[in-house]
């Protein structure tokens, strides 16, 4: 519920405490910057000047709840729940989606309170619902986020982006940041057969020297996993990601049809931990 949260929100215009009205109503700064909250129960906290376009669009959000309700990701999700530190009270998963992960590190942290931070309001619909201590904001990752200084035990960020200078500001010391990204075999078999963007595999290099100078790097695992997919659940899985964007429908359940039934494919994402010292 967002009522849970309001005590780690700051105004993205001067920085200050947010508070609810009494009463519900929208969510207003002391200097009288006022934010509205969606009758969906989640708040909006972007700058009036934010461009929103790399946001999932609605059809990549269903898509997004679909496959992962289906549980096709779900050791991804319990190796979050078993990685984060057991006395997390506050936890943010930057870039939330639909509030999945999100969920599955809470039923681990029975006293946490969730915020879940995406750009993408469609996400956010679905964030709101999606965890009975998890509380919804939109706001831009690239820009100064929404939360007070040192206010979160731990920060998630699965498949998103990711802003070092400000997840070490909102973390408190002693905090951990865990973020999934993908291996270059990630989906490997659809990237090559369906024509897909593939992971290059300097990621992880790339993950370090971004976050680096920012938090303190403790360690990586990798997930590997396989999955016997269905033709649906193919396309499912490529109308979410990235690939959405680029390629052509037709031609796409062209190649998808002619892939065996099920079809395997190799999940495969790393696991890191940085904290902020
Ligand atoms: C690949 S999805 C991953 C979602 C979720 N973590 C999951 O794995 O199910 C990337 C997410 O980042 C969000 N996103 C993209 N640009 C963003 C930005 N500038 N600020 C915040 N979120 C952003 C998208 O709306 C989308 O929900
Ligand atoms: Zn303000």
């Amino acid at each position: 519920m967002l009522q849970d949260i309001v005590e780690y929100l700051a105004c993205p215009h001067c920085g200050q405490p947010l508070a609810l009205a009494d009463g519900g109503g929208p969510l207003h700064c002391p200097a009288r910057h006022t934010f509205d909250v969606a009758r969906q129960g989640y708040a909006n906290l972007l700058p009036g000047d934010a461009h929103t376009g790399t946001g999932d669009t609605a059809a990549m959000v269903a898509a997004r709840q679909e496959f992962l309700g289906a549980g096709h990701y779900a050791p991804i999700a319990a190796a979050l729940a078993g990685a984060v530190p057991r006395d997390s009270d506050c936890v943010a998963d930057l870039g939330a989606g639909t509030g999945y992960y999100l969920a599955a590190v809470l039923e681990a942290l029975p006293q946490a309170r969730g915020l879940a931070l995406d750009i993408s309001k469609f996400a956010l619909r679905r964030a709101a619902r999606s965890h009975p201590r998890t509380g919804a904001v939109v706001c831009d990752a690239w820009r100064p986020l929404p939360l007070r200084d040192r206010s979160v035990s731990a920060v998630l960020n699965v498949f998103a982006p990711r802003n070092g200078p400000e997840i070490r500001r909102v973390l408190r010391p002693g905090g951990t940041l865990l973020v999934v990204a993908p291996t270059p075999r990630h989906l490997g078999e659809l990237v090559g057969e369906l024509g897909l963007l593939g992971v290059d595999d300097r990621k992880q290099e790339r993950l370090s020297a971004t976050l680096g100078p920012h938090l303190e790097y403790q360690g990586s695992s990798e997930h590997t996993f396989p999955m016997l997919l269905d033709h649906p659940a193919v396309r499912t899985v490529v109308d979410m990601g990235p690939s959405a964007w680029h390629t052509d429908p037709a031609e796409l359940d062209r190649r998808i049809a002619a892939l065996p039934l099920p079809a395997p494919v190799t999940a495969s994402v790393t696991l890191s931990a940085f904290t902020r010292s």
